[in-house]
């Protein structure tokens, strides 16, 4: 009776507000947290955090307000963020089977599914983990067959850079070459630096990651059914996929045209045996969909990450020409001007070596790593996660990490170098992340940088353009990355 003539005196007004009040406890009661979560900002209703940008530098400064741990929600998705090389380490290695998982990004889940490597879960992805690491094995990683097309690449390399006259951004030549190591394992050729198709392919590759990295094409995870009509940053995200994955399709398919299954060529011929062998088993998802999708993990994750740690590489040698001269001494004195540099090298060249792992560490090329999910109740430092919860290892700040690094934010090899002058491997350099979802390139990755590396300082001084001081400040996009800038080279 009392409702009934509340009710009745209401005008429209009231009843929208009445409404609104009910939503907001709605959504209050539905995102409330459980006793020991991790604390955060506080949340606006229905759309939670979505306007904390999200990339490692706010990660940062969050981190000095709410701890190590705190807490962040996008639309009604909570998420969590560690940070610091100890919190790190408990996530990624002591809890290893607790964030094993990938959460559903919907940004990346329209083009990857759920599917292939680097986001699938799961029976799924061990089995394409297993079947990728065997191959990249296989198929030379750690082996004389990869260090030789590394070794090739380093030659048209440096033929590119001698070709420049003038000042010149190395970034499209470096991403060529880098490329191509990925193209000779999974596409079984490489491509002419002049090649307009596969070039187009390598800048829709770039751009994508890019505008990954960029808060207004995450608005889409907040809510994909709404953006999914929207124009935006998402909708080219998404096209430059689309030409991606049908450039990959078309390559597929002229594989199954000429395959011979008792002589694989590369990775696309040894997974087309695979989905024989696994017919019975579909579970294990080895079908065309999945090689397309694990191709383009590989073409990702394999070329955008080593060449921004390149530039880096090159950004710190102009920087620091000092630390250049020291690089091309020893260099001079172990390898010297007469053969190319080999992995064998490595051993005797400590400063180089060092000089490369501080790169990677003060080049923190990709910060945030990927997220994880929480796939069960977990407790991490003194909070409670709760089961589905994504999680993000701040990889950058354990590189950064004050506690673990003499001289955090000064670009130094000392970092990696004893008293003797010996390289010496550090904890907390973790930049392929750690665990069992740690980066499957890094062993191919390493040897990229050191033969590039090497081989360009072998041939060339290089130097900053005149009258030009590049920014040690990067770019944030998916990886960090520097901002573009040109050189001077001088043949040796
Ligand atoms: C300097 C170069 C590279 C860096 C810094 C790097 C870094 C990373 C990082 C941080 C992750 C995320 C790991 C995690 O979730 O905990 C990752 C994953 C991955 N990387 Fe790399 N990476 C590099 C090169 C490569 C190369 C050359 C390849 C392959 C050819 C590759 C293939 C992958 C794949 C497939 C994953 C997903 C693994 C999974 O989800 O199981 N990466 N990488």
């Amino acid at each position: 009776m009392i409702l009934h003539l509340i009710f009745d005196s209401l005008d429209f007004k009231s009843w929208m507000v009445l409404i609104l009040v009910l939503l907001i406890l709605y959504d209050v009661f539905k995102n409330r947290n459980p006793s020991n979560f991790p604390p955060g900002p506080w949340p606006l209703p229905f759309l939670g955090t979505v306007f904390t940008e999200m990339d490692f530098k706010t990660m940062d400064k969050l981190t000095k307000v709410y701890g190590k741990i705190f807490s962040l929600r996008v639309g009604s998705e909570k998420m969590v963020v560690v940070s610091g090389y100890k919190l790190v380490k408990e996530a990624l290695i002591d809890h290893n089977d607790g964030f094993v998982e990938r959460p559903n990004v919907p940004l990346f889940n329209k083009t990857f599914k759920g599917i292939g490597i680097a986001l699938s879960n799961g029976y799924l992805w061990r089995m394409h983990r297993k079947f990728t690491v065997s191959h990249l094995r296989n198929f030379g990683e750690g082996k004389k067959a990869i260090e030789l097309s590394i070794q090739q690449e380093c030659v048209f390399l440096c033929d590119a850079f001698r070709v420049e006259k003038g000042p010149f951004n190395p970034q499209v030549i470096l991403n060529s070459a880098i490329s191509n190591i990925v193209a000779c394992l999974v596409l079984g050729q490489r491509f002419d630096y002049h090649d307009e198709r596969y070039q187009n392919i390598l800048c829709l590759d770039t751009e994508c990651v890019q505008l990954a990295g960029q808060t207004r094409t995450q608005l889409y995870n907040v809510w994909p059914q709404l953006f999914e009509y929207l124009p935006g940053p998402h909708q080219t995200l998404f096209a430059n996929y689309k030409k991606i994955t049908d450039f990959l399709r078309g390559e597929i398919i002229k594989h199954r045209e000429d395959w011979d299954p008792s002589n694989p060529r590369d990775y696309i011929d040894t997974y087309l045996t695979e989905m024989q062998k696994k017919k019975s088993d579909p579970e294990a998802g080895f079908n065309i969909e999945g090689l397309v999708v694990t191709c383009l993990d590989l073409v990702e994750a394999g070329t955008e990450t080593s060449t921004t740690t390149l530039r880096w590489g090159l950004l710190y040698m102009i920087k620091f020409p000092e630390i250049q001269e020291k690089v091309r001494e020893e260099i001079d004195r172990v390898i010297g001007q007469s053969r190319q540099p080999c992995l064998a090298d490595r051993v005797d060249m400590p400063y180089t070596d060092a000089v490369i792992h501080e790169t990677q560490r003060f080049g923190n090329t990709v910060p945030l790593g990927f997220p994880k999910l929480a796939a069960k109740d977990t407790t991490l430092g003194e909070y409670f996660i709760p089961k589905g919860t994504a999680v993000t290892t701040s990889l950058s700040s354990v590189l950064y990490d004050p506690d673990e690094w003499e001289t955090p934010h000064t670009f130094n090899p000392q970092h990696f170098l004893d008293d003797k002058g010996q390289f010496r491997k550090r904890d907390a350099f973790l930049p392929f992340s750690a665990g069992k979802r740690a980066c499957l390139g890094e062993q191919l990755a390493r040897m990229e940088l050191f033969l590039f590396f090497t081989s360009l300082l072998q041939q060339f001084s290089i130097s900053k353009c005149p009258g030009e001081e590049p920014s040690l400040d990067g770019e944030i996009w998916f990886t960090y990355a520097p901002a573009p800038f040109r050189i001077c080279v001088s043949p040796r």
